[in-house]
């Protein structure tokens, strides 16, 4: 940091760490670049482990603490190692670990069954699955197999995951490599307010972001299509927040050509977004497949698709399986997730927490130029940096330098967007009033010390 600024105190926590005595942090990174996948990036000038997780809480295996503002990639949803998904996860794993899907187990089918209670419409059908890229993966397949078509519309600027399928739905260079993945997939313009076309100011601008989709259906592809699919707020591509209104044109134009809608709600699901359980509902409309990963489980390796009957029905002519999809285990600390979320009113503290937070963020806007734009919903929120708000070229070191100062101070952020310009702000949904305070006070401080 070039000049110091009060650095921000932690709220006080009731958990005393167990002491670490694993190999060191500079071990494990000489034996991660030794015999792991050199391809996998790694946060920080210096790079962090962490040993020990509680609620919104992380350690690494020096001992200090900090609060984890981006929940392993929006992943841990309820909070780090939460008693009752522990004691779901312990009491499964002495009983029976494993069995697959040919034969019947009490865990899996209760799962589905709670987890079909908190689907709109006729969403009643879940396959379980390990993974969003996998979850995505069975997606294109299901819109394939139902509608005949093969052609499907994506978004720009997406991210849908690092398999093949996944890959070619992305929309990114950075993920993309140069093999053949994306055969019939159209990447229509990303509804990205701050950037495309159509500003916040523009009331048309979700009407107008479909219109493209439309276009794309006319021009590029025969006029009957697979389907659709899109976050509801894109993740990777830097909590990227669609207008009012491009969700429910765009489903309109997708239906007409014969295709069907997916939600990919890998990262929004389950709460996240506060005013509503799915990140679609924040939009008003009703998919016809829904994708899900990441806080599902809160770091169960678990992934779900979910779809009506009828959807499920054009799957019947081959075998689906999936080893582990569904297994006892995940089964039961995914029920248990959503549990404490009704429990626990998560979903609230979102809305509550989250809005106080962004609030926050915005006052902070109006302090540092160098802040473009604030933008998310419940506890997804994105904090875009420029270096000029007039050309908004993006600040890429300076992000990363944010990132820093951060974690300095005891606060774990995020980054997204195609040049990793954009704060990713994405915790445990337990946080709670001194946590929020705090990260204002980081956030500030971050800039401060820019
Ligand atoms: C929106 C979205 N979809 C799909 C995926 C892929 O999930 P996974 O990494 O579990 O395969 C991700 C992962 O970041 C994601 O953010």
């Amino acid at each position: 940091m070039k000049h110091s600024l009060t650095i921000p105190q932690l709220p006080p926590f009731d958990h005393q760490p167990r002491p670490y005595t694993g190999p060191a942090a500079e071990e494990v990174l000489r034996l991660r670049q030794e015999f792991m996948n050199p391809g996998i990036f790694l946060y920080y000038k210096n790079p962090v482990m962490f040993v020990e997780g509680k609620g919104q809480y992380i350690w690494d295996d020096k001992g200090k603490r900090y609060l984890d503002g981006l929940g392993g990639i929006v992943t841990i949803s309820v909070g780090h190692c939460h008693p009752h998904v522990v004691a779901a996860a312990q009491k499964q794993s002495e009983i029976l670990q494993h069995s697959t899907t040919i034969y019947l187990h009490p865990n899996v089918a209760e799962y589905a069954e709670k987890l079909a209670s908190k689907m709109p419409g006729d969403l009643k059908v879940c396959y379980f699955v390990n993974s969003g890229s996998e979850a995505n993966d069975l997606a294109l397949l299901m819109a394939r197999a139902y509608t005949g078509n093969f052609d499907m519309i994506a978004l720009r600027n997406a991210y849908h995951g690092g398999n093949a399928s996944g890959m070619g739905l992305t929309a990114h260079s950075t993920w993309k490599y140069n093999v053949p993945h994306s055969f019939g997939v159209h990447h229509a313009i990303a509804p990205y307010p701050y950037r495309g076309p159509y500003g916040y100011s523009d009331p048309e601008g979700g009407r107008k972001y479909a219109d493209d989709v439309k276009n794309l259906l006319d021009y590029a592809t025969p006029g009957k299509v697979a389907g659709f699919i899109a976050e509801s707020i894109q993740g990777v591509g830097g909590f990227v927040e669609f207008p009012q209104g491009y969700l429910k044109h765009t489903y309109e134009h997708i239906r007409a050509a014969g295709g069907v809608c997916i939600a990919d709600e890998v990262q929004t699901g389950f709460g996240r977004t506060g005013t509503h359980f799915w990140g679609f509902e924040t939009q008003g409309v009703v998919p016809d497949i829904v994708t899900m990963a990441k806080g599902i489980g809160n770091g169960a390796p678990l992934a779900a698709v979910v779809t009506t009957q009828k959807i499920a029905q054009s799957l019947l002519g081959k075998v689906h399986f999936n080893t582990f999809g569904g297994n006892p285990i995940v089964s039961a600390m995914g029920k248990a997730v959503l549990e404490v979320i009704e429990n626990e009113k998560l979903q609230e503290n979102s809305l509550k927490l989250g809005t106080r937070i962004k609030d926050g963020l915005e006052k902070l806007k109006a302090k540092y130029p160098i802040i473009g734009d604030v933008r998310g919903k419940g506890l997804m929120l994105g904090v875009e940096i420029v270096k000029d708000r007039q050309t908004k070229e993006p600040a890429k070191a300076e992000c990363a330098q944010v990132l820093e100062n951060a974690r300095e101070m005891g606060l774990l952020i995020g980054k997204g967007g195609l040049w990793g310009q954009t704060i990713r702000f994405a915790p445990p949904m337990c946080i709670n009033q001194a946590d929020a305070d705090f990260i204002i006070e980081v956030f500030d401080a971050a800039f401060g010390a820019l």
